[in-house]
Protein backbone atom coordinates (compact mmCIF):
# COMPACT_ATOMS: atom_id res chain seq x y z
CA UNK A 1 0.00 0.00 0.00
CA UNK A 2 1.39 3.26 -0.65
CA UNK A 3 0.19 6.37 0.73
CA UNK A 4 -1.94 7.99 -2.33
CA UNK A 5 -2.98 3.70 -3.20
CA UNK A 6 -5.12 0.61 -1.27
CA UNK A 7 -5.92 -2.80 -2.35
CA UNK A 8 -9.75 -2.93 -3.60
CA UNK A 9 -10.47 -5.58 -1.07
CA UNK A 10 -9.65 -2.76 1.64
CA UNK A 11 -13.25 -0.97 0.90
CA UNK A 12 -15.71 -2.43 3.46
CA UNK A 13 -19.41 -2.63 2.04
CA UNK A 14 -20.50 -5.03 4.40
CA UNK A 15 -20.25 -2.49 7.15
CA UNK A 16 -21.69 0.88 7.72
CA UNK A 17 -18.72 3.43 7.80
CA UNK A 18 -18.76 6.96 9.60
CA UNK A 19 -17.52 8.65 6.65
CA UNK A 20 -20.63 7.26 4.30
CA UNK A 21 -23.00 7.78 6.79
CA UNK A 22 -22.55 11.03 7.32
CA UNK A 23 -22.07 11.93 3.71
CA UNK A 24 -25.61 10.54 3.54
CA UNK A 25 -26.54 12.79 6.39
CA UNK A 26 -25.29 15.61 4.62
CA UNK A 27 -27.36 14.51 1.02
CA UNK A 28 -24.42 12.87 -0.78
CA UNK A 29 -24.30 10.13 -2.87
CA UNK A 30 -21.65 8.54 -1.54
CA UNK A 31 -22.82 5.63 0.73
CA UNK A 32 -24.06 2.12 -0.16
CA UNK A 33 -27.49 0.88 1.09
CA UNK A 34 -26.24 -0.21 4.50
CA UNK A 35 -24.80 3.52 5.97
CA UNK A 36 -28.01 4.92 4.49
CA UNK A 37 -30.02 2.41 6.73
CA UNK A 38 -27.40 3.50 9.84
CA UNK A 39 -27.89 7.02 8.84
CA UNK A 40 -31.98 6.46 9.14
CA UNK A 41 -31.49 4.31 12.54
CA UNK A 42 -29.26 7.71 13.53
CA UNK A 43 -32.26 9.82 12.78
CA UNK A 44 -34.22 7.92 14.65
CA UNK A 45 -32.45 7.88 17.58
CA UNK A 46 -31.56 11.53 17.73
CA UNK A 47 -33.40 13.94 15.04
CA UNK A 48 -31.45 16.56 15.15
CA UNK A 49 -28.53 15.11 13.89
CA UNK A 50 -29.33 15.92 10.32
CA UNK A 51 -29.65 19.63 11.20
CA UNK A 52 -26.41 18.67 13.63
CA UNK A 53 -24.22 17.87 10.39
CA UNK A 54 -24.87 20.79 8.63
CA UNK A 55 -23.71 22.72 11.49
CA UNK A 56 -20.77 20.47 12.13
CA UNK A 57 -20.22 21.24 8.35
CA UNK A 58 -20.90 25.37 9.17
CA UNK A 59 -18.84 25.52 11.81
CA UNK A 60 -15.87 23.89 9.50
CA UNK A 61 -16.00 26.46 7.04
CA UNK A 62 -16.20 29.49 9.63
CA UNK A 63 -13.63 27.78 11.86
CA UNK A 64 -11.22 27.43 8.37
CA UNK A 65 -11.36 31.17 7.83
CA UNK A 66 -10.64 32.47 11.10
CA UNK A 67 -7.83 30.60 10.65
CA UNK A 68 -6.51 31.60 7.74
CA UNK A 69 -7.69 35.44 8.69
CA UNK A 70 -5.51 34.89 11.73
CA UNK A 71 -2.59 34.15 8.58
CA UNK A 72 -2.26 30.46 8.96
CA UNK A 73 -1.04 29.20 5.25
CA UNK A 74 -1.26 25.08 5.83
CA UNK A 75 -3.92 22.88 7.02
CA UNK A 76 -3.47 19.60 8.12
CA UNK A 77 -6.77 18.18 7.92
CA UNK A 78 -7.27 14.26 9.80
CA UNK A 79 -10.46 12.46 9.88
CA UNK A 80 -11.50 14.75 6.70
CA UNK A 81 -14.13 12.35 4.98
CA UNK A 82 -15.72 12.40 1.65
CA UNK A 83 -14.98 15.50 -0.61
CA UNK A 84 -18.12 17.79 0.45
CA UNK A 85 -18.22 21.08 -1.20
CA UNK A 86 -17.18 23.82 -0.14
CA UNK A 87 -13.88 21.56 1.00
CA UNK A 88 -11.40 23.02 3.47
CA UNK A 89 -9.26 24.30 0.47
CA UNK A 90 -11.75 25.89 -1.07
CA UNK A 91 -12.75 27.52 1.40
CA UNK A 92 -9.05 28.39 2.85
CA UNK A 93 -8.40 30.18 -1.42
CA UNK A 94 -11.45 32.23 -0.52
CA UNK A 95 -9.69 33.87 2.20
CA UNK A 96 -5.77 33.30 0.77
CA UNK A 97 -5.44 31.38 -2.57
CA UNK A 98 -1.63 30.55 -1.32
CA UNK A 99 -3.22 27.91 1.30
CA UNK A 100 -1.77 24.15 1.28
CA UNK A 101 -4.26 21.70 2.69
CA UNK A 102 -2.82 17.86 3.77
CA UNK A 103 -6.06 15.92 3.71
CA UNK A 104 -5.93 12.54 5.91
CA UNK A 105 -8.23 9.70 6.83
CA UNK A 106 -8.02 6.02 7.20
CA UNK A 107 -10.73 4.97 5.35
CA UNK A 108 -9.57 3.98 1.70
CA UNK A 109 -13.08 4.99 -0.02
CA UNK A 110 -12.10 8.75 1.63
CA UNK A 111 -8.73 8.10 0.08
CA UNK A 112 -9.78 7.13 -3.25
CA UNK A 113 -12.90 10.65 -4.05
CA UNK A 114 -10.70 12.96 -2.20
CA UNK A 115 -7.41 11.50 -4.41
CA UNK A 116 -10.08 12.20 -7.52
CA UNK A 117 -11.15 15.06 -6.83
CA UNK A 118 -9.13 17.20 -4.26
CA UNK A 119 -5.31 16.88 -5.76
CA UNK A 120 -6.05 19.06 -8.09
CA UNK A 121 -2.91 21.24 -7.58
CA UNK A 122 0.08 20.99 -5.77
CA UNK A 123 -0.79 22.82 -2.68
CA UNK A 124 -3.27 20.00 -1.65
CA UNK A 125 -2.89 16.38 -0.98
CA UNK A 126 -4.09 13.48 0.52
CA UNK A 127 -3.09 10.70 2.46
CA UNK A 128 -4.23 7.10 3.93
CA UNK A 129 -3.52 7.78 7.42
CA UNK A 130 -4.92 6.85 10.94
CA UNK A 131 -5.58 9.22 13.97
CA UNK A 132 -4.14 6.81 16.37
CA UNK A 133 -1.11 6.56 14.70
CA UNK A 134 -0.21 10.43 15.34
CA UNK A 135 3.53 9.74 14.72
CA UNK A 136 2.93 8.15 11.21
CA UNK A 137 0.50 10.49 10.27
CA UNK A 138 2.91 13.37 11.38
CA UNK A 139 5.81 11.42 8.67
CA UNK A 140 3.73 10.49 6.08
CA UNK A 141 5.55 11.91 2.83
CA UNK A 142 2.51 13.38 1.33
CA UNK A 143 1.98 15.23 4.80
CA UNK A 144 5.64 16.07 5.34
CA UNK A 145 5.52 17.70 1.52
CA UNK A 146 2.33 20.11 2.05
CA UNK A 147 3.13 20.85 5.65
CA UNK A 148 6.58 22.84 7.03
CA UNK A 149 6.49 22.00 11.18
CA UNK A 150 8.66 24.71 11.69
CA UNK A 151 5.83 27.38 10.33
CA UNK A 152 2.35 27.65 11.81
CA UNK A 153 -0.22 24.64 11.10
CA UNK A 154 -4.01 24.60 11.26
CA UNK A 155 -4.82 21.59 12.93
CA UNK A 156 -8.43 19.97 12.34
CA UNK A 157 -10.03 17.49 13.87
CA UNK A 158 -13.30 17.62 13.32
CA UNK A 159 -15.94 15.11 14.08
CA UNK A 160 -13.06 12.49 14.41
CA UNK A 161 -11.79 12.65 17.97
CA UNK A 162 -15.16 10.67 18.74
CA UNK A 163 -14.57 7.63 16.96
CA UNK A 164 -11.48 7.24 19.22
CA UNK A 165 -12.19 5.21 22.28
CA UNK A 166 -10.64 5.88 25.83
CA UNK A 167 -8.12 2.98 25.72
CA UNK A 168 -6.94 4.10 22.46
CA UNK A 169 -5.97 7.30 24.27
CA UNK A 170 -7.53 10.41 22.30
CA UNK A 171 -5.84 12.80 24.61
CA UNK A 172 -2.53 11.45 24.16
CA UNK A 173 -2.83 11.34 20.53
CA UNK A 174 -3.65 15.53 20.42
CA UNK A 175 -0.29 16.30 22.78
CA UNK A 176 1.59 14.54 19.88
CA UNK A 177 0.62 16.12 17.40
CA UNK A 178 0.23 19.37 19.43
CA UNK A 179 3.70 18.81 20.83
CA UNK A 180 4.51 18.79 16.32
CA UNK A 181 3.38 22.16 16.12
CA UNK A 182 5.11 25.42 16.59
CA UNK A 183 3.97 28.62 18.70
CA UNK A 184 1.27 30.44 16.45
CA UNK A 185 -0.46 26.85 15.30
CA UNK A 186 -4.60 25.93 15.41
CA UNK A 187 -6.57 23.19 17.25
CA UNK A 188 -9.71 23.36 15.29
CA UNK A 189 -11.72 20.73 16.71
CA UNK A 190 -15.33 19.85 17.26
CA UNK A 191 -16.68 15.94 18.88
CA UNK A 192 -20.14 14.51 19.53
CA UNK A 193 -21.69 15.07 22.92
CA UNK A 194 -24.29 13.25 24.80
CA UNK A 195 -24.80 16.36 27.56
CA UNK A 196 -27.91 17.54 25.83
CA UNK A 197 -29.98 14.63 25.10
CA UNK A 198 -29.78 10.91 25.83
CA UNK A 199 -28.02 9.44 22.82
CA UNK A 200 -26.95 6.02 23.85
CA UNK A 201 -29.56 4.52 21.08
CA UNK A 202 -27.61 6.84 18.71
CA UNK A 203 -24.09 5.21 19.72
CA UNK A 204 -25.76 1.65 19.35
CA UNK A 205 -26.03 2.34 15.66
CA UNK A 206 -22.18 2.59 15.53
CA UNK A 207 -21.64 -0.38 17.43
CA UNK A 208 -22.22 -2.14 14.17
CA UNK A 209 -20.27 0.10 11.93
CA UNK A 210 -16.30 0.07 11.71
CA UNK A 211 -16.20 2.72 14.29
CA UNK A 212 -17.28 3.27 17.76
CA UNK A 213 -19.04 6.19 18.78
CA UNK A 214 -17.58 7.65 22.31
CA UNK A 215 -19.97 10.73 23.14
CA UNK A 216 -17.53 12.57 25.58
CA UNK A 217 -19.08 15.43 28.29
CA UNK A 218 -17.58 18.95 27.67
CA UNK A 219 -14.75 18.73 30.53
CA UNK A 220 -13.51 16.12 28.23
CA UNK A 221 -13.73 17.58 25.36
CA UNK A 222 -12.21 20.57 26.52
CA UNK A 223 -9.15 19.00 27.94
CA UNK A 224 -8.17 17.88 24.44
CA UNK A 225 -6.98 21.34 24.19
CA UNK A 226 -4.71 21.00 27.21
CA UNK A 227 -1.36 23.41 25.58
CA UNK A 228 -3.66 25.46 23.28
CA UNK A 229 -5.30 28.93 24.55
CA UNK A 230 -8.83 28.77 23.68
CA UNK A 231 -9.89 32.19 21.41
CA UNK A 232 -13.66 33.11 22.12
CA UNK A 233 -15.98 32.21 22.68
CA UNK A 234 -14.33 28.71 23.59
CA UNK A 235 -16.05 25.23 23.83
CA UNK A 236 -19.69 25.79 22.89
CA UNK A 237 -22.54 23.57 20.57
CA UNK A 238 -20.88 24.37 16.90
CA UNK A 239 -24.10 26.78 15.86
CA UNK A 240 -22.76 28.90 18.27
CA UNK A 241 -19.36 29.53 17.63
CA UNK A 242 -19.19 32.68 16.46
CA UNK A 243 -22.10 32.56 14.15
CA UNK A 244 -21.97 34.70 11.05
CA UNK A 245 -26.07 34.43 10.65
CA UNK A 246 -29.26 33.53 13.11
CA UNK A 247 -28.33 29.31 14.28
CA UNK A 248 -30.45 27.53 13.03
CA UNK A 249 -34.20 25.79 14.58
CA UNK A 250 -33.09 23.60 17.19
CA UNK A 251 -29.30 24.55 17.92
CA UNK A 252 -30.04 24.35 21.11
CA UNK A 253 -29.99 20.47 20.81
CA UNK A 254 -26.75 19.69 18.96
CA UNK A 255 -24.98 17.63 20.01
CA UNK A 256 -21.59 18.64 18.39
CA UNK A 257 -18.70 20.96 20.78
CA UNK A 258 -16.24 23.09 18.52
CA UNK A 259 -13.63 25.14 20.04
CA UNK A 260 -10.69 26.63 17.83
CA UNK A 261 -7.28 27.50 20.07
CA UNK A 262 -4.03 28.65 19.43
CA UNK A 263 -0.49 27.16 20.53
CA UNK A 264 0.76 30.21 22.26
CA UNK A 265 4.67 28.59 23.03
C1 LIG B 1 -17.96 12.37 10.60
S1 LIG B 1 -16.69 12.38 9.38
C2 LIG B 1 -16.09 14.04 9.55
C3 LIG B 1 -15.61 14.64 8.26
C4 LIG B 1 -15.13 16.08 8.33
N1 LIG B 1 -14.00 16.21 9.23
C5 LIG B 1 -16.25 16.99 8.78
O1 LIG B 1 -16.32 17.30 9.98
O2 LIG B 1 -17.08 17.39 7.96
C6 LIG B 1 -15.41 11.47 10.23
C7 LIG B 1 -14.25 11.03 9.35
O3 LIG B 1 -13.21 10.55 10.20
C8 LIG B 1 -12.65 9.40 9.62
N2 LIG B 1 -12.02 8.60 10.68
C9 LIG B 1 -12.60 7.87 11.65
N3 LIG B 1 -11.67 7.30 12.43
C10 LIG B 1 -10.47 7.70 11.94
C11 LIG B 1 -9.12 7.43 12.31
N4 LIG B 1 -8.84 6.64 13.35
N5 LIG B 1 -8.12 7.99 11.59
C12 LIG B 1 -8.41 8.80 10.52
N6 LIG B 1 -9.66 9.08 10.12
C13 LIG B 1 -10.68 8.54 10.82
C14 LIG B 1 -13.81 8.69 8.96
O4 LIG B 1 -13.37 7.81 7.94
C15 LIG B 1 -14.60 9.87 8.42
O5 LIG B 1 -14.18 10.20 7.12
Amino acid sequence: MTHRGFRAGDIDTSKPHPARIYDYLLGGKNNYELDREAGDQLVDAAPEVRVGVQANRAFLRRAVRYVVDSGIRQILDIGTGLPTSPNVHETAHEVSPDVRVAYVDNDPIVNTYANALLSDSGATGVALGDLREPAAVLDDPEVRRLIDFDQPVGLLLIAVLHFLTDAEDPAGVVATLRDALPAGSFLVLSHATGDFADRSEAQAVYTRATATLNLRPHSEVERFFDGFELVEPGLVQVPFWRPDATPPQGSEEIGFYGGVARKTR
